[in-house]
């Protein structure tokens, strides 16, 4: 294992009725509040009521920043700083699902840089101080609710990038599963494609000795494999939206990661999809996955995929490696249509046309992947076997 710092500093407010500490929460910070959220839905399940009473009631000053997109825009980012400058807030509340608290991270952490916003996303460490930041989580799925990052797009440029910075860490998230009860099927099926793949993230690593993390990774992947499904068809089953939307924090909290080597590999090239498509982050991602497994599969990640097959997906164990490994892709794979995921590229409107310059952008930092690192090529050859 390597050497880490354990850092989770987040508190968490988990379970029905917890909006009823958000005031007293507020005010641990001050009593100027921007309000962030997407497009509307928080008004349809009651969130949004239940936030603005409790303000009112403890005299806490509020402005509101609404109309985040899914894959939130640099353009939003921007309208929100300077409604903090202007009102000189001092915290910002995402109420939402990853897009509304990526926005508020991005916002908070622009606020105290004098150039324009865009340049924090491109270069973290252009962050040196960050107003504090928020949440009431709607959806689970990216975790943003309990990590450092956010992701940030400008569809002009067709850049979609990540970036963080140990203060963008929420100072609480609060995480009632009942406001998820509105969540839709589509995003129910997305949100646990992506908690799997932070989890796949975190599994699919070089480093082989972390075993106490790799069985907590199969206890999430077991999680979302379990309950995803019932919460599609039985949306208010609060046993399987509790059970995801903690899922989704422990993800990524860093949890799985500490000990082991962090260089991502579905996700870079599921951000240029989204980059250049606008399509939604869990869907990429699943349709990506299978194909990416199937891609390394050789000698040097045949044990871990049986190890994942055997542990994970209760495949027999065989003398054969590759029959198990090659089951456990395939089990994968139907999972996800199970979801009613699409399993093509094409299926989301992608063609060949831009394949090449995305598979350049996604490796732009160098090779992607811990377990087997890839370069331009085979994200190119993955990405067309993908369409
Ligand atoms: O905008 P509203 O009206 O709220 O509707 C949203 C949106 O249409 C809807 N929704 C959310 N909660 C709901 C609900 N509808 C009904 N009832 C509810 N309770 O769902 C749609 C998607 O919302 P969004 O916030 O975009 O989804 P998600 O949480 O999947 O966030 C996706 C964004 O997060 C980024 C993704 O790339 C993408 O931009 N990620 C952020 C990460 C991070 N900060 O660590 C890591 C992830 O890997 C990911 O990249
Ligand atoms: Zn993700």
């Amino acid at each position: 294992m390597l050497n880490f710092d354990y850092s989770i500093p987040t508190k968490v407010f988990f379970g029905k009725d917890k909006i009823s500490v958000l005031p007293k929460q507020i005010k641990k910070y001050g009593t100027k509040v921007l309000l962030v959220y997407g497009g509307g839905s928080i008004k349809k399940n009651g969130l949004y009521d239940d936030i603005v009473k409790g303000l009112n009631a403890n005299s806490i000053d509020f402005w509101e920043l609404s109309g985040v997109e899914p894959n939130p825009r640099i353009t939003t980012v921007r309208k929100g700083v300077e409604i903090c400058r202007k009102n000189k807030i001092d915290l910002v509340l995402a109420a939402g699902g990853g897009s509304s608290i990526d926005c508020s991270k991005a916002i908070a952490a622009a606020y105290y840089y004098e150039g324009d916003a865009w340049d924090i996303v491109k270069d973290p460490s252009k962050i040196s101080k960050v107003l504090p930041i928020a949440t009431v989580l709607t959806l689970a799925a990216t975790g943003s609710e309990m990590d450092t990052f956010a992701v940030i797009t400008d569809m002009d440029i067709n850049e979609k990038l990540g970036t963080g910075h140990p203060d963008m860490v929420p100072r609480f998230s609060i995480l009632d599963p009942t406001y998820t009860f509105s969540v839709p099927q589509y995003q129910t099926a997305s949100g646990t494609a992506d908690i799997m793949s932070h989890t796949f993230e975190a599994y699919f690593s070089s480093i082989k000795e972390a075993f106490l993390q790799d069985r907590m990774a199969e206890a999430i992947l077991k999680t979302c494999i379990n309950y995803g499904k019932t919460a599609m068809e039985d949306p208010k089953n609060y046993e399987a939206r509790s059970n995801l939307m903690w899922a989704s924090s422990l993800a990524i909290n860093g949890l799985l990661s500490f000990g082991k080597d962090s260089n991502w590999v579905v996700h870079p090239m599921e951000h240029e999809l989204s980059a250049y498509y606008d399509i939604t982050h869990g869907v990429g991602l699943s349709i990506l996955t299978p194909h990416w497994m199937k891609y390394i599969l050789d000698d040097s990640t045949v044990d871990k995929f049986v190890e994942f097959g055997v542990n994970v997906w209760d495949i027999e164990k065989g003398p054969d490696k590759y029959a198990i490994a090659n089951a456990a892709i395939a089990k994968t794979r139907e999972y996800f249509v199970s979801l009613g995921i699409p399993t093509k590229l094409s299926e989301v409107g992608i063609d060949e046309s831009n394949l090449e310059e995305m598979a350049k952008k996604s490796v732009r930092y160098g090779k992607i992947g811990s377990l087997k690192p890839i370069d331009h090529n085979d994200v190119l050859n993955i990405f067309k076997s993908a369409l």
